[in-house]
């Protein structure tokens, strides 16, 4: 059975600038809260006319130039996202389109923030049973359009990026363990809504606007930072390593106080963890490959090392796999 492999990374953020200064000018909030309680200075903003379908065709073409493929290479593409320019066609497949990969199946699924380590397994799962040979995994959002800018407990947090990478199959280490996991207990904690007639939920809404993202922060703050812990060593495990075999940890970004109090968990010290969520906010399931290709084109990380992805989101769900570069 062959073996699967990270063999390219793509990343896009969009140029405009939502810093905390301007977010003291729209709602009740400012820089010492918001640096204090979640380590963000800044977010980016897509532009008006700018969709989810933009971000990720730019991020895969990013990715499939750095793994040395043409988009005709590609058969399979898989996107993780909650804020899709249709419900139907898929963004996915508007993307194929878009970079002219011609050749895959296309299509999104929907793991919240977790969705780029999901789309990592599942890619994995496709090349290792012989199914594919090259898989492309997207995350793409365009949060700060789901985003109620009349909440100040929501809005200061999110931001827009896309990043991407290029799975293929090879004799190599690549994909070595996974753990993945949901607790549906916990899906009224992340909601943003569609056809459900749910008025309890739309009134909690400020701004009135059904698609924006509401959250109980607290309670998703405890979820995190035990599921991102215990789903890293349940990878570890499974793949016969400890944190000392790791180069690097590349976690979810929503909160760096998440990542703070996992990283504490974890036994581990802060350089063995990137953070990213000072300068572009939560950007939900792409926060892990943007961070990936911050590393991998910063030469923090470099082939043969051995990394953590690990995330967690709305759902609730999360998941975890260990890699070898
Ligand atoms: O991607 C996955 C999904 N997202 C997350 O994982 C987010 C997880 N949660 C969090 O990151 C944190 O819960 C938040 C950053 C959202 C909030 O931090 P917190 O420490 O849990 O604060 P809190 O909600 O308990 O609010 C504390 C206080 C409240 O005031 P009172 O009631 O103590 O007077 C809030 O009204 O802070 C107030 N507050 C703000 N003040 C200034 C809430 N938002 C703001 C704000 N500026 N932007």
């Amino acid at each position: 059975m062959a073996n699967s492999k990270i063999i390219g990374v793509g990343s896009y953020l969009p140029e405009k600038v939502y810093d905390n200064a301007y977010m003291e000018s729209i709602v009740d909030t400012n820089d010492e809260w918001i640096t204090r309680r979640t380590g963000i200075k800044e977010r980016r903003v897509s532009e008006a006319d700018e969709y989810t379908t933009d971000i990720a065709a730019k991020a895969a073409e990013a990715a499939i130039k750095d793994a040395g493929l043409t988009a005709e290479d590609i058969d399979l593409i898989l996107l993780a996202t909650v804020t899709p320019d249709y419900f139907t066609p898929s963004c996915a497949c508007v993307v194929q389109d878009k970079i002219g990969a011609v050749n895959a199946m296309a299509m999104d699924y929907n793991a919240a923030c977790s969705g780029f380590v999901v789309g990592v397994i599942m890619a994995d799962q496709f090349i290792k049973t012989g199914a594919y040979k090259n898989v492309l995994v997207i995350a793409a959002d365009v949060l700060t359009k789901a985003t109620d800018y009349k909440d100040r407990a929501t809005c200061v947090l999110f931001g827009d990026a896309a990043g991407a990478a290029v799975m293929s199959a090879t004799d190599e280490p690549g994909v070595m363990s996974f753990d993945m996991g949901a607790d549906g207990s916990g899906h009224a904690m992340i909601t943003s809504l569609a056809f459900k007639d749910d008025s309890e939920e739309l009134e909690k809404r400020i701004s009135g606007r059904k698609e924006t993202i509401l959250m109980s922060g607290q309670a998703v703050m405890k979820f995190a930072v035990k599921a991102m812990a215990d789903s890293s060593q349940r990878a570890l495990d499974k793949a016969g390593l400890t944190y000392d075999d790791i180069a690097l940890v590349i976690p979810h970004q929503a909160n760096y106080r998440i990542v703070e109090s996992a990283v504490k968990r974890m036994g581990i010290t802060d350089d063995k963890v990137i953070l990213t969520i000072e300068k572009y906010g939560n950007t939900s399931a792409s926060c892990i490959p943007v961070a990936l290709d911050e590393a991998v084109k910063t030469g923090r990380i470099k082939k043969g090392d051995k990394i953590i992805l690990v995330g967690f989101g709305g759902g609730l769900t999360y998941a975890a796999c260990a890699i070898q570069l």
